[in-house]
């Protein structure tokens, strides 16, 4: 097994690389929704989660696998339900590789908490919750083109109505960020959006 250590936890590389590649290849499929998501938001995404696991040594096996499987709901079966959706299949993808059953119970956690437009459902109880949903809101704002993407594209928005859905995305985001310092890390990002989009 190929494991790396951190903070005396062990990290199963193998079945994190599995993940990965069973997203990758659900992306590429003909019939994905948000194929380009692999590229333009779960590399980067991931990324974030893993750095912010380390930062507050949370569970990062569980970080990194939640963080590839996150929306996963929404390539397979659109977005409407995403987080109910990718909770099941990330469930079944990890029970069939013999994950352990408790920690699909914190995999399931975070993915069912990760999106702000659904506040009322959030019980983002684990750091490893709180940290894929901060880890989403923050790549965001890495690229606020691929906003526009899935806005445009996607949801076959007119370019007004674009802009005032993007704004409208990108204030639910930056009023949902918890962890001290994620502000002003994106703050002249959020300023620029606002003098860009806002009114
Ligand atoms: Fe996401």
């Amino acid at each position: 097994m190929n494991c790396r250590f951190l903070d005396y936890k062990m990290v199963n590389e193998v079945l994190i690389e599995k993940i990965r590649k069973f997203v990758e290849e659900e992306c590429k499929k003909p019939d994905a929704n948000y194929s380009n998501a692999y590229k333009f938001h779960f590399i980067s995404m991931h990324k974030i989660a893993k750095e912010l696991a380390e930062k507050f040594s949370a569970d990062v096996e569980v970080v990194e696998i939640a963080a590839w499987l996150h929306d996963i709901g929404a390539i397979v079966d659109g977005r409407e339900n995403h987080h109910i959706t990718g909770a099941l299949i990330a469930e079944e993808k990890l029970r069939k590789l013999n994950y352990s059953e408790k920690n699909i119970e914190k995999v399931k956690e975070c993915i069912l908490n990760h999106r702000g437009s659904k506040e009322g459902e959030n019980k983002r109880l684990s750091i490893e919750s709180k940290i894929i949903a901060e880890a989403d809101v923050l790549d965001a704002f890495d690229n606020i083109a691929k906003q526009f993407l899935v806005t445009l594209v996607y949801e076959k928005k007119s370019l007004e109505d674009a802009k005032i859905s993007v704004l409208n995305k990108l204030k639910n985001k930056w009023n949902q960020l918890e962890f001290e310092g994620s502000k002003e890390l994106i703050r002249s990002k959020f300023e620029a959006v606002i003098l860009l989009f806002g009114d």
